[in-house]
């Protein structure tokens, strides 16, 4: 048994290959130079054209993507005479749908549907000043937690935002689950707050796919990843257990703090300290940016997103204070 974990650790560390926490924008450029960004994305606000609404939720990536390109026709053959076999035998197909251009759509991890031009008039600056006793030790304890990654990461703006996010998409995950559990045990409905909260989760897990396309983890961050996140995820699942109040506040405090390294990530960006590189093609598609949007476009989108986020939960909190439950107040779905 003990092996068996080892061995897992040991193959989760590894399976990046061992790169370093750098930019590293070669999938991007690849995708580029073999013409596929053109193909990539899709014209704004366009209608698709599903003809199918069935869909697998197999993950992809932009790296993939060349990969598919450069492969023989009998690799392909053979790719298409699997799925037929596993496809002919459970009825199920990928779904062809295509984009404005009649071109393909390139992502199985979201679809057309998922995808939203973020509301960038959201006031950044917003905070919300700590009241009760709760409300002040959530506010020191991400303060804390703040200095110690400040301490850590420095200037190191990609990678500190790709660690973020990490821990980000962890919250929204638990509170949803638990919210779920919750319904099942008491035959009520939950107001929209579970598909609310799995909707936070799914975001904050897109900015982390869209900042794996353009940093790449060292073997220590990896390992740092996995501690925080047996760590996090069982201390915030017993925090919501006993207190969803001061768990929801303390995420709103996060995600102010989120707000801020993004602002700082922008002006690294505007100084010049940090290189405006085209935006990936994954980030184009989901928030619908420009095809010649930038870094500094993507960093703009998952900031408001991140305050929005900050709103949500500084809401939820707000609901418990008083005295009431999540249901009794309109879930914010679709807010990003
Ligand atoms: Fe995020
Ligand atoms: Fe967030």
């Amino acid at each position: 048994m003990k092996q068996l974990l080892a061995r897992s650790v040991v193959r989760a560390l590894i399976s990046g290959g061992g790169r370093s926490c750098n930019r590293n924008f070669s999938t991007v450029a690849t995708a580029r130079q073999l013409g596929n960004v053109g193909d990539l994305r899709h014209q704004h606000g366009s209608a698709f054209g599903v003809r199918n609404n069935f869909y697998s939720r197999r993950m992809s990536s932009l790296s993939s993507l060349p990969e598919k390109e450069n492969s023989t026709s009998e690799e392909k053959k053979s790719d298409q005479e699997v799925n037929a076999v596993v496809s002919s035998y459970w009825g199920i197909t990928r779904p062809k749908i295509k984009k404005e251009d009649g071109t393909e759509w390139p992502w199985n991890c979201f679809m057309p549907w998922d995808t939203y031009r973020a509301d960038t008039s959201i006031d950044v600056n917003k905070h919300y000043v700590p009241k009760t006793l709760i409300d002040k030790a959530a506010f020191r304890a991400v303060k804390f937690l703040r200095v110690l990654s400040d301490l850590y990461f420095k200037e190191r703006y990609g990678c500190h935002a790709m660690m973020l996010e990490t821990v980000a998409a962890v919250p929204g995950m638990v509170g949803g689950m638990l919210l779920h559990l919750k319904s099942l045990r008491k035959f009520h409905h939950s107001g929209g707050w579970i598909k609310a909260l799995l909707e936070e989760a799914e975001n904050e897990r897109m900015h982390l796919m869209t900042m794996v396309e353009l940093v790449k983890p060292a073997w220590h961050e990896r390992l740092l990843v996995l501690t925080v996140q047996g760590v996090f995820f069982n201390c915030f699942f017993v925090f919501y257990l006993l207190s969803p109040k001061m768990a929801h506040r303390f995420v709103g405090y996060l995600e102010e703090e989120a707000v801020l390294s993004y602002t700082q990530h922008l002006e690294a960006i505007e100084s010049g300290k940090v290189e405006n590189v085209p935006a990936p093609a994954i980030a184009i598609d989901y928030w619908r940016l420009p095809e010649d949007a930038t870094l500094k476009d993507v960093i703009t989108v998952i900031r408001a997103d991140e305050a929005h986020h900050r709103d949500v939960n500084h809401f939820a909190s707000d609901i418990h204070c008083q005295g009431k439950q999540l249901k009794d107040a309109p879930a914010p779905i679709g807010y990003h």
